[in-house]
């Protein structure tokens, strides 16, 4: 695995290392939630969150403020940024994924117990491109904070069934929201019922019916795969013979349209594929665009906006509207080189990997 330095050009980065006396990052969650492992085996997959203590660093929050989250996920960054503020706080929570905020719910009441004061916890279960909308809603006029931890959750990838992943065998559905699977009696609010349409439109939708050039065009522009045309052309063959339903089924006909030397490579030739019909299929680059300059818009005088992008597609598009921000003298950039994991926080959790932190301070 390659490993980054942390480093955010100003001296500000994750200082989460090993021993040291800020040292909490994953290490502090582990030794407040256990060891993870038997965490994870007993219980459920709990996503570890990620650049903690540099999230609540960055946030820089005080008590009695607003927080808002925006990818709410199994909650640890609000969690954390509760405990932080003895519970004196309000936390909107965002999630399109109903499981999301079923689970965090949950983590959430055991985690507050023996807190001083209980945290005011509002939860919306809708996209947070409707950022503005959702939290006028609320009647929430002012953010103090806005975090954006994008992508998906350890949950989502490992445990959802929704074909995330191409290491197992499930129906390719790969959609946030899961309203699709739902029965109708747990759609008890506007948010929920409001948004089913967003999950008609599934990856095996786009493998079976969208054209070679089409599908073609989303695997290079959103996975960057220099095989796209191939991938495309062996999926369009394949489909021929019969409808491709299954994650493990679009996995072996990606592994056999990629040269010989790319499928036995460190990264499964499916990685990039699979990232592309997720961002495709959830809209993640056009909500992404839209949702950030509402935050900007949301957040109060002094207020900081924190992005935590996972490929660079993201990461881009975050880069871009920090930028212009600063230009139209909106406030100024806090991390002019983007925050990374450390080496340690790569080890205890891979999925941290990718992580890149942006953050941006109203004036
Ligand atoms: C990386 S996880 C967040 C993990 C969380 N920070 C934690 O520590 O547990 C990302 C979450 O964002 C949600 N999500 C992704 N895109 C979204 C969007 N456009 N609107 C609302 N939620 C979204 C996913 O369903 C997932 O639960």
């Amino acid at each position: 695995m390659t490993k980054r330095k942390t480093s955010n050009g100003k001296g500000q980065g994750n200082k989460a290392k090993k021993g040291s006396k800020n040292g909490r990052g994953s290490n502090s969650w582990k030794k407040q939630n256990g060891p993870r492992k038997e965490f994870v085996k007993k219980e459920f997959t709990r996503h570890i969150p990620v650049l903690l203590q540099s999230v609540l660093e960055q946030l820089d929050l005080k008590k009695g403020q607003v927080f808002v989250d925006c990818n709410l996920g199994d909650g640890g960054h609000s969690e954390e940024v509760a405990k932080t503020m003895n519970g004196d706080i309000t936390i909107v929570g965002f999630d399109l994924d109903q499981d999301a905020i079923a689970r965090a719910g949950s983590n959430f009441e055991i985690a507050f117990k023996d807190l001083e004061k209980k945290p005011n916890v509002i939860f919306i279960n809708d996209n947070f491109r409707n950022l503005t909308k959702a939290l006028d809603e609320k009647g929430i006029s002012k953010a103090d904070a806005i975090l954006y931890d994008l992508g998906l959750s350890s949950y989502e990838l490992e445990e959802s069934g929704r074909g995330f992943s191409f290491r197992k065998d499930e129906p390719l559905i790969m959609t946030f929201s899961n309203k699709r699977n739902e029965t109708g009696n747990e759609s008890t609010t506007d948010e929920m019922t409001a948004k089913a349409s967003d999950v008609e439109f599934t990856a095996e939708d786009i493998i079976n019916d969208w054209d070679e050039e089409n599908i073609r065009t989303i695997i290079e522009s959103y996975g960057e795969d220099k095989f796209a045309w191939k991938i495309a052309k062996g999926i369009v063959k394949a489909r021929e013979l019969e409808r491709i339903t299954t994650t493990a089924k679009l996995a072996e006909i990606i592994k056999q349209s990629v040269p010989g030397f790319a499928r036995f490579g460190k990264t499964h030739p499916a990685t990039k594929t699979f990232q592309a019909l997720r961002i495709a299929i959830n809209d993640e680059l056009n909500a992404l665009t839209e949702t950030i300059p509402q935050a900007m818009e949301q957040l109060s005088e002094g207020g900081r906006l924190v992005v935590i992008s996972y490929h660079s597609l993201e990461d881009r598009i975050v880069k871009n509207f920090f930028k212009k921000f600063e230009e139209e003298e909106k406030g100024r950039i806090l991390t002019k080189r983007p925050i990374v994991p450390t080496e340690d926080e790569m080890d205890e959790n891979p999925r941290a990997r990718s992580a890149k932190m942006r953050v941006f301070q109203k004036i």
